[in-house]
């Protein structure tokens, strides 16, 4: 499971039904658009929870490092650091070796969206150009490394205040994305830096009570 929901019962539901087991639930980065159920999931299924390693939680989970990689039977999960919209976020390359031994789908988290980036600057003011730094680096130098075909699955699509101009669309592929998203026409960094701190929507209340929730694991 990755990035749940503070509701957990449709996950244990759904994997009732298929009869599987929760293993892993990995967090791409410490939520603040909503209340995690990462802590108690682990909790309900006896699974580990999973956090980059510069994740700045307080309750007990696993760190990952950059190019880790966890097998879930016929399933590979390597771990990318792409740090940006915030210092600890990380994608999740997967591989079906049941279809290919190369990955298939990439889970980006709050890095990449369908149609935008994540936002750089929840963490507050003195932060935000340093992490459209790392936001570039992660986009081109990390996920635009990938082929073209893969998948992209990110945390969001339109409607979400973590980024902007997000489409309405759940799913994308790299190929799509490195062509028509609007961020990543922008290779040259000082143009990149302007686009992602321009124009960013207002902060939702209640996005830093979230952040500290999570961080306790509350
Ligand atoms: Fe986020």
């Amino acid at each position: 499971m990755v990035d749940p929901q503070q509701d957990i019962a449709p996950y244990l539901e759904a994997a009732a039904q298929k009869a599987m087991r929760i293993t892993h639930v990995f967090e791409t980065h410490v939520q603040a658009d909503h209340r995690s159920g990462a802590r108690a999931l682990g909790a309900a299924t006896r699974a580990p929870v999973l956090f980059h390693e510069s994740a700045p939680v307080r309750f007990p989970h696993v760190e990952v490092a950059d190019e880790e990689e966890h097998e879930l039977g016929n399933v590979r999960i390597a771990v990318l650091h792409t740090p940006g919209h915030t210092p600890e976020s990380a994608s999740l390359l997967v591989t079906d070796r049941t279809r290919a031994l190369e990955p298939w789908f990439v889970l980006t988290g709050d890095t990449l969206f369908a149609g935008g980036v994540g936002r750089p600057d929840l963490l507050g003011a003195g932060h935000e150009r340093a992490l459209a730094e790392q936001l570039h680096a992660s986009l081109f130098d990390r996920l635009l490394a990938l082929p073209d075909h893969v998948e992209v699955f990110p945390a969001h699509f339109g409607g979400s205040a973590c980024g902007k101009g997000l489409s309405g669309k759940p799913g994308s592929t790299i190929g799509f994305e490195r062509r028509f998203n609007p961020a990543l026409q922008l290779s040259a960094k000082a143009d990149f830096l302007q686009f992602v701190l321009s124009d960013l929507p207002p902060q939702p209340p209640g996005f830093a009570e979230n952040r500290r929730h999570n961080l306790a694991g509350e």
